[in-house]
C-alpha cells in the first residue's frame, strides 16, 4: 500500500525517528546515498510560491540519482485548468511519487486520496509536516536530545505550529505556545496534540502571553503573522501580533544561550527583530539545510 504524508498524525513516533535517524546518515554521508532512487521521478506541484520546500526537494531528488520535475501554477494549474482528481490520476501514470503545495488543505487530501502513489505535503494552510520533521530534527542536532528541552513558540497559530506541535508532542519534546487572542491554533488539533503529548510524557502549554512562554526557554521559534494567502489581513494582524514580537527584550526571559529558529522567510522588524535573527545564537540556516536532509529520508522511505 502507498504510504502519505499529509500530515503528522499519519506518522506513529516510530515512523518520525527512523525518518530522523535516516536523515541524520543522509548528512553525515551524502556518497552512500546517491543512486539509490536511480529511475524514480517526483512531480513537484505547487499553488504557492517556495524557496526552501521546492529547492530542497528537487535537489535532494537529484542527489538520490532521481528526477524531480516541478509543476507550478504555469505548468499544470491543479485545479483551474482540471481538476484535482484528473492531475492525481494522471500523474500516478507517469511518476512514483508527488509533492504537493496547496492552497486548502481538501485539496491535499483530494489529491492523496486519488493518487495511487506516495504524496507527501509541501504545505497547505493546515500542515506543513516536512518543515516539522525537519525542525525536530534540528533540536536533537543541536542539543542532542528531546528529553527535558524546551521549545517555545511565539505567534501566529498557524499551519507550521499545527505540525510543530504534534511532531514535538510525538517524540517527547516540550513546548510552551504564546499566540494572540484569536489566533490560537485549531481547537482539534490542540487535542490531537495533547493526546500524543499524553502519550510521549511531554509538556504542552498554551497561553496568550509571550514572556510565559519564552520563560526558561531552549530554543525559541516564531513565523510570519501573515501566511501565503492571508494578505488581506495583513495590515490587522500586524497591529494584532505587535507584543508577540521575538525581540531582545524577550530574549532577556529565556535561558541563557537560548537558540532560535524560524521556518522562514522571515519579515524583520515584524516577527523577529534582525538583531536576533542575525545574533550568533540564531541557527535558522542550519534549520533550512536540514529541510533537504530529512526529505532525502523521507523520499527514501516512501519511494524505494
Ligand atoms: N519554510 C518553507 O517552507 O519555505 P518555502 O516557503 O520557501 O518553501
Ligand atoms: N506560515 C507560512 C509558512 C511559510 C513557510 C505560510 O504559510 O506562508
Amino acid at each position: 500500500m502507498k504510504k502519505d504524508i499529509i500530515t503528522i498524525k499519519d506518522l506513529d513516533a516510530g515512523d518520525i525517528l527512523e525518518i530522523l535517524d535516516l536523515a541524520k546518515k543522509v548528512k553525515q554521508d551524502r556518497a552512500a546515498y546517491s543512486g539509490r532512487l536511480r529511475g524514480k521521478s517526483i512531480g513537484l506541484i505547487f499553488q504557492k510560491p517556495s524557496n526552501r520546500t521546492r529547492v530542497s526537494f528537487e535537489i535532494g531528488m537529484e542527489q538520490l540519482g532521481g528526477h524531480a520535475m516541478y509543476l507550478g501554477p504555469g505548468e499544470i494549474d491543479m485545479g483551474v485548468r482540471e481538476s484535482v482528481k484528473d492531475v492525481a490520476c494522471v500523474l500516478s501514470r507517469y511518476l512514483d511519487g508527488i509533492v504537493a503545495r496547496t492552497k486548502e488543505h481538501a485539496d491535499m487530501e483530494e489529491l492523496a486520496g486519488y493518487a495511487t502513489i506516495p504524496v507527501i505535503n509541501g504545505l497547505s494552510d493546515y500542515a506543513h509536516p516536512c518543515q516539522a520533521m525537519s525542525d525536530i530534527f534540528t533540536v536533537k542536532e543541536k542539543l542532542g536530545t528531546f528529553k527535558g528541552v524546551t521549545l517555545s513558540y511565539v505567534g501566529d497559530g498557524n499551519n507550521v505550529l499545527n505540525s510543530l506541535m504534534c511532531a514535538a508532542a510525538k517524540v517527547g519534546l516540550d513546548m510552551k505556545i504564546a499566540t494572540p487572542k484569536g489566533y490560537e491554533p485549531a481547537k482539534d488539533i490542540v487535542r490531537l496534540a495533547k493526546s500524543f503529548a499524553k502519550a510521549s510524557g511531554s509538556k504542552l502549554e498554551l497561553s496568550n502571553s509571550p514572556k510565559k512562554a519564552a520563560m526558561d526557554a531552549d530554543i525559541i521559534y516564531t513565523d510570519v503573522w501573515v501566511s501565503m494567502g492571508q494578505e488581506k489581513e495583513a495590515e490587522k494582524r500586524k497591529k494584532q501580533f505587535r507584543d508577540f514580537q521575538i525581540n531582545g527584550g524577550l530574549m532577556k526571559v529565556t535561558r541563557g544561550g537560548c537558540l532560535i529558529m524560524h521556518c522562514l522567510p522571515a519579515h524583520r522588524g515584524e516577527e523577529i527583530t534582525g538583531s536576533v535573527i542575525d545574533s550568533k545564537d540564531s541557527i535558522v540556516y542550519d534549520q533550512a539545510e536540514n529541510r533537504m536532509h530529512v526529505e532525502k529520508a523521507v523520499l527514501l522511505k516512501l519511494l524505494k
